[in-house]
This record gives structure tokens, C-alpha cells and sequence, in this order.
């Protein structure tokens, strides 16, 4: 069933049943009111006509009272103590079967002994007669129950008028309603079943300021995300592919030479050695590719274990130095002892490897390269500074980017794949960690680390 349906029928249900609750108890509080009023007026007239027999209980009396009342539209029965009749202004009618009931109890301010105006044709009152304390008669009063059956019949047509027009207007109210709550909806069904054919161009209109409101955002960023993710899978991929085949080119290249041609030994040795080269590149850039899918499927794992820092970075100095050494540069390692940090051995060896050989790689020969541990309270403070070329001030937001790599042609002598800081990144933020990069063309380069969870 369609959601306007169902929103429909259920607001229908419940202010229907609200509103015939409020008619029905409007309703008896109405006739109640009405038949009391009926009654007290015919009490009151009963009591004014004992009055008047009070002060003249005689027959001229008498038949004033009864005259009167057979011009009213009530009537009157005037008995003695022993309710004999001696007076009625109807005598058409029998009221006898009224007068029956017992005498003794009828309060001074008369009573009434017939009030079931929907079955009888009468309704009736009582008031005693008294003379010096003694009942000498009563007065009963009539009304016939056709004028306010009809009085009834008159205001439950009033009631079932207004009942009909507001149940029309309560069902024509909640077709609007509920059309217009979920016009909105539907609109955002159609822009995400757009979204999922691959359109991201999709435009809600502005809703109002409410939840619907935040849901219609909700869906526009998110097709706006998704265009940009597909752009960037696609870019991603167009530069896979580009990578991957330049290291193809050559290999295929230089194997049909040594292949096709009898070259002398030594230069069979300089093509192999490229071919060598290009295939260990290759491998770098998929492993490198498989450590970042692992990232995108949220696949990664770190586990962290209590590091020495020292020692762990003194391992690292012993391992970089020599490579340093022949190129001609300076390595330096400041860590102070005892300090121990949370963090995965193998990933925290592969951040300081990718970001040292960066230093070492784009710097010249008499370069020194400085990393420096401070612990600052539960943090502990990591930079890497060296005094090599330095990044273009245009460069530097993009160097964390998947293959960005500053000077293209240039790099690429020197081995890189422009996936080294991107998954430096990644294995920091897994940490918890950040970094950011501080550089000045040809004066140097500085990254700085922070890690959590410091102890020392
Ligand atoms: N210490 C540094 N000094 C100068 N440039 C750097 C340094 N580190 C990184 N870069 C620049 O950032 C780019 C991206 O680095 P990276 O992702 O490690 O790729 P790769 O090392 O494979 O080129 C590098 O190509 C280089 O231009
Ligand atoms: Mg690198």
C-alpha cells in the first residue's frame, strides 16, 4: 500500500474517532440540558399555580388555573389530599395513571415523577398544596414530550450536518496532507533510483527546514560524493594503467632487443639489468596498490604493540645510513631513551623507510637529513627535516595525493611511483596519528608527526 494511503487512512481513523467521540458527548450534555430545562420550567410553573391555590384554594381558583393551562401548550391536574381530581384542563386525556405514585415524600418544592421524555407522551411534575402545614392537594403538571422529541430530532439533523461536513473536511484536509508530506519522498525515491542508474546530477527541490529538509541535503551530498568518487576511481585507474605500462613498454622493449638481435654479451648484461630494474619497479607499485586497495576495503589491520622508540630508530638509522653514506648525505637520529609508543612495528618501519628515502631521494649530495623525537605529555612530536630541494608552494597540498609526483620525468629515474606519501598517510591516520608538511623550494623539507599514546 502507497505511504500517503496508509498515513491517509490512519489520520482519518483517529480524528474520526476523536471527533464522534466529542459529537456524541456534546450531543447527551445538549439533550440533558434541554430536557432539564423543560422539566425545572414545568416545576416552576406547577409551584406558581400551588402558590396561587395557597392563597385561594377555592373552585373560581381552581378554574382560572385550569383554563389557563388549557390555552398552554402543558397542562395541569389539580387533586385533593386524597388525589380525587378537581381540576384538569385537558379532560380528554387520561392522566389518572400519573397520579398514583405515593404522596407522602414530595418535597415542598414539588418533584418530578415522570422524566423519560423518549417513551411516554408526557413528561410530569408534582407540587403539593399546603395550608397552615396540612396538604390539602396537589397541582401535576404535563408536558407533552412531542415538542421536545422534536426539539431533539430538530438538533441530532443540526448534529449529523455538522458531522458530515467535518468528516468531509477532515477527509479532504488529510489528502492534502498527506500528498503533500509525501510528494517530498517520492521525489527523493525517484532522485536515489536516478543516483543508482549512475546520475548524479540529481536536484531535489529546497524543502522546508525539517528532517525531510536534512534527508534531501543528505541524498544531494551524497550523489555529489559519489560523482566525485567515481571521477576519482577513474582517474585512479587511468593512472594504474599508466603506470603499469611504462614499466611494460621498456621491458617488452629491451627483451625483443636481447631477444631478436645477437648482441654482445655486455650489452645483453645493460638491457637485462633494465629489464631487472622495470620488473622490481613493477612489483613496488602492485604491492604498494595492494596496501592501498586493503585501505579502501577497510581491510587493514594494525596491530599495536609497546615500541622502544630508541632502539627502534636506532635499527632504522643502522639500516639507512650506508645507503645515506653513498649518496653522500647526512643522517641523523635524536631520540631520547626510555620512550615507548603504541603503534604496529612493521607499519612504523614503513612510514619512517618511505619518508627518509623521500629525503634521501630528493635532496643533493652534501644534504643532511635530521629526525628528531620529542614527547610532548601523551603525544609524542616526530619530524623529519632535511635540507634537499624542497616541494613548489603549488605542489605541497597535492603531495599526498596517489601518484603525485612533483617533477614526473625526474622521479621517475629515481624510482618513484608517487604512492609513497599516500600510504604514509593512511598508515598514519590508522594509528590515530597525523602529519603535515612544512617545505621551501630549494631550502628543504619537514614533516612533521604526531602520534598518540606516548609513554616514558
Ligand atoms: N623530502 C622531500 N623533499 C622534496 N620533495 C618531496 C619530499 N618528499 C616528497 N616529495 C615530493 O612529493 C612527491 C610524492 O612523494 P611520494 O608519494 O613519496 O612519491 P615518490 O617518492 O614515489 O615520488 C614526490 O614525487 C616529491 O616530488
Ligand atoms: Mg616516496
Amino acid at each position: 500500500m502507497k505511504l500517503s494511503v496508509k498515513l491517509g487512512i490512519i489520520f482519518f481513523l483517529i480524528i474520526f474517532g476523536l471527533e464522534s467521540f466529542m459529537f456524541f458527548f456534546l450531543h447527551s450534555a445538549l439533550v440533558d440540558n434541554r430536557v432539564e430545562e423543560e422539566l425545572n420550567g414545568l416545576l416552576a410553573r406547577g409551584n406558581s399555580h400551588r402558590s396561587v391555590l395557597e392563597m385561594n384554594f377555592d373552585k373560581t381558583t381552581i378554574s382560572h388555573i385550569t383554563l389557563m393551562e388549557s390555552e398552554a401548550d402543558t397542562d395541569v391536574v389539580i387533586t385533593d389530599s386524597d388525589l380525587n381530581f378537581i381540576g384538569s384542563s385537558n379532560q380528554s386525556i387520561h392522566f389518572s395513571k400519573y397520579i398514583q405514585s405515593k404522596t407522602h415524600d414530595i418535597p415542598r418544592h414539588g418533584k418530578v415523577i415522570e422524566n423519560n421524555w423518549r417513551k411516554t407522551p408526557f413528561i410530569a411534575t408534582v407540587s403539593p398544596i399546603e395550608i397552615d402545614k396540612q396538604v390539602v392537594g396537589y397541582v401535576y403538571m404535563f408536558q407533552d414530550t412531542a415538542s421536545v422529541q422534536s426539539l431533539i430530532k430538530h438538533l441530532n439533523e443540526h448534529f449529523l450536518l455538522a458531522g458530515f461536513i467535518s468528516i468531509a473536511l477532515t477527509f479532504f484536509i488529510i489528502i492534502v496532507l498527506s500528498k503533500a508530506l509525501t510528494k517530498p519522498l517520492l521525489e527523493m525515491k525517484e532522485a536515489t533510483s536516478q543516483i543508482s542508474n549512475g546520475n548524479y546530477t540529481v536536484s531535489l527541490p529546497k524543502v522546508a527546514n525539517d528532517e525531510l529538509g536534512d534527508l534531501a541535503n543528505s541524498i544531494q551530498l551524497l550523489a555529489q560524493k559519489l560523482n566525485y568518487l567515481t571521477k576519482e576511481r577513474n582517474d585512479f585507474l587511468a593512472s594504474i594503467s599508466h603506470e603499469l605500462r611504462t614499466p611494460l613498454t621498456y621491458i617488452k622493449g629491451y627483451t625483443d632487443i636481447v631477444h631478436k638481435r645477437n648482441l654482445p654479451r655486455e650489452e645483453q648484461e645493460k638491457y637485462l639489468e633494465i629489464i631487472i630494474e622495470e620488473t622490481t619497479r613493477l612489483s613496488v607499485l602492485i604491492k604498494e596498490l595492494f596496501v592501498l586497495a586493503k585501505f579502501d576495503q577497510n581491510t587493514f589491520v594494525i596491530q599495536k604493540q609497546q615500541i622502544d622508540l630508541h632502539e627502534f630508530l636506532n635499527n632504522i638509522e643502522q639500516k639507512l645510513s650506508p645507503a645515506f653514506k653513498e649518496k653522500d648525505r647526512v643522517l641523523d637520529v635524536f631520540c631520547p631513551e626510555n620512550l615507548f609508543l603504541m603503534a604496529d612495528p612493521a607499519r612504523l618501519e614503513q612510514i619512517f623507510l618511505n619518508l627518509l628515502d623521500n629525503a634521501m631521494k630528493y635532496s643533493s649530495s652534501g644534504d643532511k637529513t635530521v629526525l628528531r623525537v620529542i614527547r610532548k605529555g601523551t603525544n609524542c612530536h616526530i619530524s623529519i627535516s632535511d635540507t634537499g630541494k624542497g616541494i613548489p608552494e603549488k605542489d605541497i597540498p597535492h603531495i599526498f595525493d596517489r601518484f603525485y609526483r612533483v617533477d614526473k620525468s625526474r622521479t621517475r629515474t629515481l624510482g618513484g611511483s608517487g604512492l609513497g606519501l599516500a600510504i604514509v598517510r593512511e598508515l598514519i591516520h590508522a594509528h590515530g596519528g597525523t602529519i603535515e608538511v612544512k617545505s621551501k623550494e630549494n631550502i628543504g623539507t619537514q614533516f612533521e608527526l604526531i602520534f598518540k599514546g606516548a609513554i616514558g
